[in-house]
């Protein structure tokens, strides 16, 4: 009996959808790091689980062509929009399908690598979610998470309200289910399911005011983030609106400062299956 996969807090809205698509688009530089260190080749094939609106599948599908990467996630209107964002692309090489990743309906054995996004922080048992990667994966095959660790949050100059605004939501969030701080765990997720050659690679996500555009769209990767629980947080009275608009405000000023960085960090963990 597969447990009811947690609800994606966020599912079902087409604004989550055009969001997660800048979130990549902002991002693009990591994935390619992270796809780099995955090693797709020409002919793979590939499991993109909780794909979202595809934007990492449509990059692992030229990376591997003429080989295919299936993207699956729970949630039918990503898979829509995912579909249509490929065929408008011309991107023929993947395949969209509704699916959870807890329970695939792949035999086993079936990919060459198996990779997840930004998805174990909202499973209810990462250990279940890896060992179900690993019996679709082929023998000596990969699996790949990737996840934020949002305890890492730094930046010039400081913006303590930003901070506090960052941690509620957090803490928000967990209670909801989402583990915010789950890439200092993916060594032990992945010690537990029982990978091979386990490797992990911190990935900073870094910008300055050398590029304005990139600092602006890295500090709204959490604002946006924010923005989507703001009025519910002030009902449950966790925070106050004038917190957000001070937060706001401190978070503008200092995009303005001339030696302004901004820095979040990405894990990826990678595994081979024995
Ligand atoms: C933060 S988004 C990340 C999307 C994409 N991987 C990326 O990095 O842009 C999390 C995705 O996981 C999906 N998801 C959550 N729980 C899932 C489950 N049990 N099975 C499949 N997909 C799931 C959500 O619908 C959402 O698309």
């Amino acid at each position: 009996m597969i447990d009811k996969p947690r609800d994606y807090a966020y599912a079902g809205q087409i604004k989550e959808a055009i969001r997660l698509e800048g979130q990549a688009k902002a991002l693009e530089k990591i994935i390619e790091k992270e796809l780099e260190i995955l090693h797709l080749k020409p002919n793979m094939k590939a499991l993109d689980a909780g794909c979202g609106t595809g934007f990492i599948t449509r990059i692992m599908a030229l990376k591997v062509f003429p080989g295919k990467v299936h993207g699956i996630d729970i949630d039918p209107i990503f898979i829509d929009t995912a579909k249509k964002l490929a065929l408008m692309k011309g991107i023929e090489n993947t395949q969209f399908e509704l699916g959870n990743i807890d329970n695939l309906k792949y035999e086993n054995g079936t990919f060459d690598l198996s990779y997840c996004r930004l998805v174990l922080m909202h499973v209810k048992n990462p250990v279940k979610t890896i060992l179900e990667l690993k019996r679709v994966t082929k023998k000596r095959g990969t699996i790949a998470a990737s996840d934020n660790d949002d305890g890492v949050l730094i930046s010039f100059p400081n913006t303590p309200k930003l901070l506090l605004l960052w941690s509620k939501f957090n803490a928000w969030a967990k209670n909801r289910g989402e583990d915010r701080y789950i890439g200092r765990k993916l060594f032990s997720i992945f010690s537990e399911a029982g990978m091979n050659s386990i490797r992990i690679y911190p990935i900073p996500i870094f910008a300055t005011q050398q590029n304005p555009d990139a600092l602006k769209m890295l500090v709204t990767v959490p604002i946006k983030l924010i923005q989507q629980d703001k009025n519910a947080m002030i009902k449950k009275g966790i925070i106050t609106a004038k917190d957000y608009e001070e937060a706001m405000r401190e978070v503008e000023l200092a995009l303005t400062h001339p030696g302004a960085f901004a820095m979040g960090l990405n894990i990826l963990a990678t595994g081979k299956v024995r």
